[in-house]
């Protein structure tokens, strides 16, 4: 009786382990740099820093995602921005003050995000009054359509015209499975050649940027060319350039690893739920601060 249950746990531990090891091997981000992007740090920010939630104003000091989401904005000079997680207002602010986009922001009001069906890796929980506080004291409210919905039910295309979308942000619900449905949700709204930003994306895996790094790779794994922009927290891909080719091997044995995922473990949202949770116990100890779950 010993030995089958131990034989079974041996099996159940070589399957996680098969499943963690391809994704881990093959889905990681490929790394950019400024250079790449034909980007140069030169001016000095910020502009406005009430409430503001992103490096270096808050979190890790050595990351530069405030100066490179200016940067890149100012680059795209996009007629059209959409955010998902609008927060206080801060970001939405700052880019209607470096350009004259019109900005579509999401966020949904606290008593719609209860923790259980709306996923953990929640920042704010906000009244309405709240939610873009600081772009509405700052006189942006006319450029702005505020909507207050869950990122995990929304039409985008209910707001915004298919295709019209020229920057986005997703930093709404971190987890993992979260990030891949809002990629996929907002995806019809993205023009040819918009720039998506995915925040709190690192390779360093350390505490909260987990969750958003594996949705990123999930989204590499269904063939979404998503990069990670070096010195920031922040995953990038470029509309141009928004798919990338599987050698024919990796298509066939990509394809058996969701087959295999999906039966064991239900749905998408679960087996990226279960990925997450690999990724603890698997990388543990090669990598500082990783959180269990
Ligand atoms: C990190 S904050 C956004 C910060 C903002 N982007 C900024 O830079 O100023 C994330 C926001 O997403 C909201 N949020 C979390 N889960 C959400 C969901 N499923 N749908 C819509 N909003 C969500 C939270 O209420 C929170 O205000």
């Amino acid at each position: 009786m010993k030995m089958a249950t131990f034989g079974l746990s041996s099996i159940k531990r070589l399957i996680q382990k098969s499943i963690w090891n391809f994704f881990w091997d093959n889905f990681q981000l490929p790394q950019v740099d400024l250079d790449e992007l034909c980007l140069t740090n030169t001016q000095e920010y910020p502009l406005i820093t009430e409430q503001i939630c992103m490096p270096p104003y808050a979190g890790d000091a050595s990351l530069k995602d405030f100066s490179f989401l200016i940067l890149l904005v100012k680059k795209r000079n996009p007629a059209i921005v959409l955010e998902l997680g609008t927060g206080y207002g801060t970001t939405v602010a700052n880019i209607c003050t470096v350009c004259d986009a019109k900005v579509y922001t999401v966020n949904a009001l606290a008593e719609n995000l209860a923790e259980h069906t709306e996923g953990s890796r929640i920042t704010y929980m906000l009244t309405k009054d709240e939610i873009g506080y600081v772009y509405r004291k700052n006189g942006y409210a006319d450029r702005v359509v505020q909507i207050f919905e869950s990122t995990r039910n929304i039409n985008i295309l209910d707001w915004i015209e298919p295709k019209s979308v020229e920057f986005a942000i997703i930093d709404a619900c971190h987890d993992a499975e979260f990030v891949v449905n809002d990629f996929l949700k907002i995806l019809p709204s993205l023009s040819d050649d918009a720039i998506v930003l995915f925040h709190d994306t690192n390779p360093s895996l350390k505490g909260h940027f987990v969750d958003s790094y594996i949705g990123c790779m999930y989204l590499r794994k269904l063939g979404y060319n998503v990069k990670y922009l070096k010195e920031s927290s922040w995953g990038i891909l470029l509309s141009e350039n928004s798919t990338y080719r599987f050698s024919t091997l990796l298509k066939v044995k990509n394809a058996v690893h969701t087959v295999i995922g999906i039966l064991l473990f239900r749905n998408r949202d679960k087996f990226i739920q279960i990925i997450r949770w690999l990724a603890s116990g698997f990388m543990q100890g090669k990598l500082d601060h990783m959180e269990t779950v």
